[in-house]
């Protein structure tokens, strides 16, 4: 089944300049490109996009990293876009991925962890919409 499914480089992919080879990774793996861009959440926002999270411990260190700089949210979609997506950036936790995973080679801690998958089909669609307007989402290559 064609899925669709979002990710986002987190600011610390960008300020360590790997953006483009992350998404070389990306593009690599074949996924389709519909939509890409640049920006920078505030807090709220940050914690908006992450609200299943607000009870954890966690949740201030994410809302507050995820807004201290820029990130690239992108859309993508693929045969079975979700469970391959997961598979190609690995664990949370860099030092529990798998070799050769996007984590396990850019990825510095847990909390600081490269990029951001969808975990389900339902989650994408509504997290690219969170991103994203129909009219940005363009299929054709
Ligand atoms: P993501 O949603 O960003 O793709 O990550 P994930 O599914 O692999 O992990 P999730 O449990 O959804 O956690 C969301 C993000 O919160 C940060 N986190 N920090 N310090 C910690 O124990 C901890 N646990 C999670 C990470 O940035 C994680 O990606
Ligand atoms: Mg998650």
């Amino acid at each position: 089944m064609t899925e669709r499914t979002l990710a986002i480089l987190k600011p610390d992919c960008v300020k360590k300049n790997v953006a483009g080879q992350v998404i070389a990774r990306i593009e690599e793996a074949g996924f389709t490109i519909l939509g890409m861009k640049m920006i920078r959440l505030t807090k709220e926002t940050a914690g908006g996009f992450y609200a299943v999270h607000r009870e954890r411990p966690f949740f201030g260190e994410l809302v507050e990293f995820m807004s201290s700089g820029k990130c690239v949210p992108i859309a993508l979609e693929k045969e079975n876009a979700v469970a391959d997506f997961r598979k190609l950036i690995g664990a949370t936790d860099p030092k529990e991925a798998d070799a050769g995973t996007i984590r396990k080679d850019f990825a510095s801690s847990k909390g600081e962890n490269i990029v951001h998958g969808s975990d389900s089909v339902e989650n994408g669609r509504s997290e690219i919409g969170f991103f994203f307007s129909e009219r940005e989402l363009i299929s054709n290559r």
